[in-house]
């Protein structure tokens, strides 16, 4: 992976991804110890859309890796605003840093980024099209929960259209395979066609497509709750009407299995009660510090810094 982009997970292997889990299980373990993996490394986070765990958590993780942090949140404070393009920026910012991780509102962006710069780059959302390292985050977080990734019904529900971490997710889950996904969004918010696609295109993997939470939630090992994404509506009449569909409470959750794993990348607006949060079911916290722990793995894998003490999993 040393010198690696990372867009989609696609451009992963099964055990490289594996191996980036089993890292992260490590690095939480030996917290002290690699402290210092990427002393002497710089990370820029350029994030041209609003972000509080992708930013805070890529900045944290090679700050306890050791290395140091530029970048900007929020395109208003630098140069785009006078019309640079991103593959300037990333040209320009190449020269500064050893990996930089983008999120934009636009779908390709990070590929775009990832051709004009001399270092590794990582998306951190780009558009409604993927969200690779949420992905890394939620896997870390069913493997914690089930000990697996496969051999599972997953659930997700919401904003199918729109959820980049939805995507990514499914993608994913397929190349694991063994997952039947249970798609469950408003009729105008269903799941694009080359999503449902990879599914079909999985032999161990099948979807059904539904529209009440209720009728199907006995059945979920996963439950993947999500935000209608106000930010890419049109219409603002639409998001008003959509945006409550679904509402997980204690009472829809009595219906669901006693180890049922809810998930969501958050933030979260109505769409899980806060009295949900403590009930033990209730995963979405433990996704987020996941998170931190599977960019720590990332950003040391891709520029090649050895953890002290840490054994590939391909060599165990
Ligand atoms: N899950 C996620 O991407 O959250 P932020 O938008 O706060 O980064």
């Amino acid at each position: 992976m040393v010198g690696m982009s990372v867009i989609t997970l696609d451009s992963l292997s099964v055990p490289q991804i594996q191996d980036l889990l089993h890292k992260a299980r490590y690095i939480d373990a030996h917290r002290r110890q690699v402290a210092h993996t990427c002393e002497g490394r710089v990370l820029a986070t350029l994030f041209y859309e609003p972000s509080t765990r992708t930013r805070l958590s890529f900045e944290t993780a090679m700050l306890r890796l050791g290395g140091q942090v530029i970048g900007f949140a929020g395109a208003q404070l630098a140069s785009v605003t006078k019309g640079e393009s991103i593959s300037d920026t990333l040209k320009t910012v190449s020269n500064y840093v050893d990996v930089v991780a983008i999120r934009h509102p636009k779908e390709g962006a990070a590929l775009v980024a990832s051709r004009a710069a001399s270092v590794p780059v990582i998306n951190a959302g780009d558009g409604g099209h993927m969200h690779p390292t949420q992905t890394l985050a939620d896997l870390a977080t069913i493997q914690s929960r089930f000990g697996r990734i496969t051999d599972l019904t997953v659930g997700l529900c919401g904003d199918l259209t729109f959820g980049r971490t939805v995507h990514s997710l499914i993608e994913t889950l397929c190349r694991f395979g063994n997952v039947r996904f249970v798609l469950i969004s408003p009729n105008e918010l269903k799941t694009p066609q080359y999503v449902l696609d990879r599914i079909r295109q999985t032999p161990s993997c099948s979807y059904v497509e539904v529209s009440d939470l209720s009728e199907v939630i006995g059945d979920l090992d996963v439950l993947y709750m999500t935000r209608v994404q106000k930010e890419r509506f049109f219409n603002e009449d639409d998001y008003l009407r959509l945006r409550d569909t679904y509402i997980l409470d204690e009472t829809k959750l009595s219906l669901a299995k006693d180890d049922m794993a809810v998930l969501h990348p958050l933030p979260r607006v109505n769409e899980i009660a806060t009295e949900v949060d403590s009930d033990p079911r209730a995963a979405y916290f433990e996704q987020v510090r996941n998170g931190m722990l599977m960019r720590m793995a990332l950003e040391s894998s891709v520029l090649g810094d050895d953890l002290p003490g840490y054994e590939p999993l391909e060599t165990r």
